[in-house]
């Protein structure tokens, strides 16, 4: 289990940090395809900043509103996505046990969804379909952001996480996990309703 000297709570976004990622935003919105890649290359990243291990609320709070919602927590500081999965479901366990968060009776998962694994654009949450659907040139990833389609070569990258004894869901920004391959598919989750890209 982690060192809890090392673990630091999640702090309020700053009004500088806040105003680069909204002109960041603002001007992602006015390019298109690869400009907009290009750019996500070079600009200061959400979750460029962030490193070691952060707590970033009480796992079983946070499953139950993913749940609840539909939707994944999304973290823009930290440039995640949380995302909540099966752990009793064996295919589930075997591929994403390891290095991320098993709560009671629910998992958790941190995904990188700040740089999509194609050419680094954010990849937003289609509610609609369930699904993360990037807008630059339409890779596609299932709930688990597994890789379903488009010219990504893998899917979506996490960070490794886990529960602690608090009962907090803790990142750990120090270890981006590289995504599955094209060739997993634990979830094999067919979208859900009409795709938003
Ligand atoms: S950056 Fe090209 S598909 Fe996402």
């Amino acid at each position: 289990m982690a060192d809890d000297t090392k673990k630091r709570r999640l702090q309020p976004v700053g009004r500088r940090t806040f105003l680069r990622y909204s002109l960041f935003g603002a001007t992602s919105a006015g390019l298109g395809g690869f400009g907009l890649a290009a750019l996500a290359q070079l600009w200061p990243r959400p979750g460029d900043e962030l490193t070691g291990e952060v707590a970033i609320g009480v796992a079983a709070e946070i499953a139950a509103e993913i749940q609840s919602e539909r939707t994944p927590r999304r973290v823009p500081e930290g440039g995640l996505s949380i995302v909540v999965w099966d752990p009793s479901d064996s295919t589930a366990e075997r591929n994403y046990g390891e290095s991320h968060a098993i709560g009671d009776g629910f998992g958790l998962q941190a995904l990188f969804t700040q740089s999509c694994p194609h050419l680094g654009c954010a990849v937003p949450w289609c509610q609609s379909s369930q699904w993360f659907e990037c807008p630059c040139h339409g890779s596609r990833y299932n709930r688990y952001g597994e890789w379903t389609g488009g010219p990504a070569p893998r899917g979506l990258d996490r960070f490794e996480s886990f529960v602690d004894d608090d009962g907090l869901f803790v990142v750990n920004f120090s270890n981006l996990i590289t995504g599955p391959a094209r060739t997993a598919n634990a979830l094999d989750q067919s979208p859900e309703g009409p795709a938003c890209v």
